[in-house]
């Protein structure tokens, strides 16, 4: 059965202050989460070990990004290995903004993959289309091209620490959100590609992410292949985030 997952990406966000508040609230609440979801705390990587007392059944840690590289003379980066030796579960990959600021392609998001994978960590791969793309009818095809490319290095096992977000570039950090029909879709079409690339496509969390907040969780997420969603603005407010992992079916079949 697939996990059901909230994951709260702070993005450049955060201070000491929020780490301290941010842990009291969920430290106090996580107890009443009943729905069987794992609140992912996704900090920058500097904060990452503040977090990391939460960490145990319902919270795990992940980090925003890792090296393709392994380890050595890559002055600024984070390896998959250090996450891993910090306490991390999960890492992004191919997050949109890496895509669009950073020139991640989806070569880079396959070795960031694969070097995730190698440390046993669960990696998140972010895929999603830009507004000109939905517009011109090729969500679907975008969106596929990404998943078969940036999981191309995965086989076997592995599959079982891959968790796909999808996050239409035009919902992130905008206030518009696809509708819930249209997240299904997009989701029902990304495991119909898993299931082509041999994965054992119902065992894979899919998330979606984009201007999910409070108040609009419970509609996303109520598509029977949405099984969590990656939030960004919403999961630097504590009650919020928490909320959102509330909004989470419990008797979903994800
Ligand atoms: P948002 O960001 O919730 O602020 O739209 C989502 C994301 O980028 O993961």
């Amino acid at each position: 059965m697939r996990r059901k997952i909230v994951a709260g990406n702070w993005k450049m966000n955060g201070s000491q202050g929020l780490v301290e508040d941010l842990v009291g609230y969920v430290r106090s609440q996580v107890s009443s989460l009943d729905n069987g979801v794992e609140a992912v705390i996704i900090p920058p990587a500097l904060y990452v070990r503040d977090v990391q007392s939460l960490a145990g059944e319902q919270v795990a840690v992940g980090v925003q990004n890792v090296a393709r590289w392994e380890a050595g003379a890559y002055t600024g980066e984070v390896s998959a290995a250090m996450a891993r030796d910090c306490g991390c579960r999960y890492s992004l990959v191919g997050h949109s903004e890496r895509r669009q600021l950073f020139g991640e392609t989806d070569a880079v998001v396959a070795e960031k993959v694969v070097q995730l994978l190698s440390q046993d960590l669960i990696a998140i791969v972010c895929v999603g289309e830009t507004l000109a793309e939905r517009e011109a009818g090729q969500a679907q095809e975008v969106v596929a091209a990404q998943v078969k490319k940036g999981l191309a290095g995965v086989s076997g096992s592995a599959w079982r620490n891959i968790v796909v977000a999808y996050e239409p570039v035009w919902a992130i950090g905008t206030g518009k959100t696809a509708t819930a029909d249209d997240a299904q879709t997009m989701h029902r079409s990304i495991r119909d590609v898993l299931e082509a690339l041999g994965a054992p496509a119902d065992e894979i969390s899919l998330l979606y992410g984009g201007s999910v907040k409070a108040d609009n969780a419970a509609a996303l997420f109520a598509g029977p292949d949405v099984d969590g969603g990656l939030i960004g603005g919403a999961s630097l407010v504590a009650k919020d985030f928490m909320s959102i992992c509330q909004a989470m079916p419990a008797d979903a079949e994800s």
